[in-house]
């Protein structure tokens, strides 16, 4: 989901990880939308109102009785323009105003009103003594008992004051993905999704392996997709340097090399899963054996022939596997007689349905941040999702099996 047309309210207290939400709000703008900023009187020696106010192409409300307001009451007025609210840094102080209804400047006054009315983010920030006093738990608590209020949970590390706790803000990326992912609705929570993502890597000796070209972009788009709607998602993956921020309750990651691996892995999530969606790029074939010792050139520059043995076909024994209601949906990477390739595989392997990609279409498949597919049922239906972004097709992947 891109963030074209919405409206975001940003309120900055005043601790020094408010010099990285002018980051944010770059972030929030290149996705499409409109920024507002509220802020304390504080926050503004960390930031400069210039630069908020440049950013976010609006006058920044930080003075409850500035001239520049227009009718006095931006504290009702931004909350009623706002889809929603968050609030990064939070300091302690702020939140003890937050969680008890204290409205005495421009923050928590807008805070105060929108609490009745929007999705409110709060992502707390300070010292980690300033996070384990009971004072701040308590508000904390509070905080976490009112309905439209998500806190984001401060991560551990290195502290602005030079120690190491538990106190840090999320960086810039993963506020973003909390704001999307709260304007996502919820149309697969209580599901459970299995996704198999990146290449499978095939062991030759103890220096060399077989695999392919898949990054996991594609995958864990789609991973990503189903947890912003609210999916518990297990994602078994090849080697990939592809991350998801945030949703760490809902995310089961289960790092994989090989084909066997990723088949056993797997295998043992589908009885629990709703959806399986098998992106991977799985080697069809492995090594015979793995050589105990690096392969040596051979004398007088004589052919090295490899012997391969097939792997297990997990699509196959998942779709052997799979039980009334479970969907099953594989992928197809072709260079030739496309669309009868992916027929194929999909009635072989009992799918629900099979998206295809071809390498010969420029901007498809693998390792490119786009891809071009076309998504075919088993009930004979087809549909074309022209280039687009992988998290673009990712939903709509996602919107073509659940209309
Ligand atoms: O990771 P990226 O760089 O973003 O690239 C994305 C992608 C090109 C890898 C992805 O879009 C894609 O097409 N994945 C499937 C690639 C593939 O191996 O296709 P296939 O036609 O060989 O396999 C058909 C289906 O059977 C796939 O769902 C595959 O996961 C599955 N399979 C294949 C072989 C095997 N032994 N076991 C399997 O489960």
């Amino acid at each position: 989901m891109s963030l074209r047309g919405r409206h975001i309210l940003v309120g900055i207290s005043g601790g020094i990880a408010a010099y990285k939400i002018p980051e944010l709000i770059r972030m929030l703008i290149r996705q499409g939308a409109e920024v507002r900023v509220t802020t304390t009187r504080n926050a503004l020696q960390f930031v400069t109102e210039t630069t908020l106010q440049t950013l976010s192409g609006a006058p920044v409300y930080s003075d409850v009785f500035a001239a520049i307001n227009q009718h006095a009451t931006e504290h009702i007025s931004l909350p009623e323009w706002a889809d929603l609210m968050i609030v990064a840094p939070a300091t302690a102080n702020s939140l003890s105003k937050f969680a008890y209804g204290i409205a005495d400047d421009a923050l928590s006054t807008t805070f105060c009103s929108c609490l009745a009315r929007k999705p409110i983010l709060v992502a707390p920030a300070m010292n980690d003594k300033m996070w384990e006093s009971p004072a701040t738990q308590r508000a904390i608590d509070l905080l976490r008992g009112y309905e439209r209020v998500t806190l984001i949970e401060p991560a551990e590390g290195p502290l602005a004051c030079g120690t190491s706790g538990k106190g840090r803000m999320p960086e810039p990326e993963e506020l973003l993905e909390e704001v999307i992912s709260a304007l996502t609705p919820k149309t697969l929570l209580g599901r459970h999704v299995l996704l198999t993502a990146g290449p499978t890597v095939e062991r030759l000796d103890p220096v060399r392996y077989l695999s392919n070209f898949s990054t996991g972009k594609m995958g864990f788009a789609l991973a990503r997709e189903c947890l912003r709607r609210g999916a518990e998602v297990t994602l078994v993956s090849g080697p990939t340097a592809e991350t998801i921020l945030g949703h760490s309750d809902r995310l089961h990651l289960v790092p994989v090399g090989s084909a066997r691996e990723m088949c056993e892995a797997a295998e043992a999530d589908f009885p629990r899963a709703d959806l399986a969606i098998l992106c991977a790029a799985v080697a069809d074939y492995r090594p015979a054996e793995i050589a105990s010792e690096k392969i040596k050139k051979q004398p007088d520059s004589q052919a090295l022939s490899l012997s391969l043995v097939e792997n297990p076909d997990i699509a196959a024994r998942l779709g052997e596997q799979k039980r009334e209601g479970q969907i099953l949906v594989g992928f197809a990477l072709e260079t030739e007689h496309e669309q009868q390739n992916a027929m194929q595989k999909m009635a072989r392997k009992r799918l629900d349905y099979i998206v295809l990609n071809s390498l010969r279409t420029p901007g498809a498949g693998f390792a490119t941040d786009t891809n071009c597919v076309t998504i075919f049922s088993s009930d004979g239906a087809k549909k074309d999702c022209p280039l687009a972004q992988k998290q673009t097709v990712a939903q709509q992947i996602l919107d073509t099996i659940f209309i």
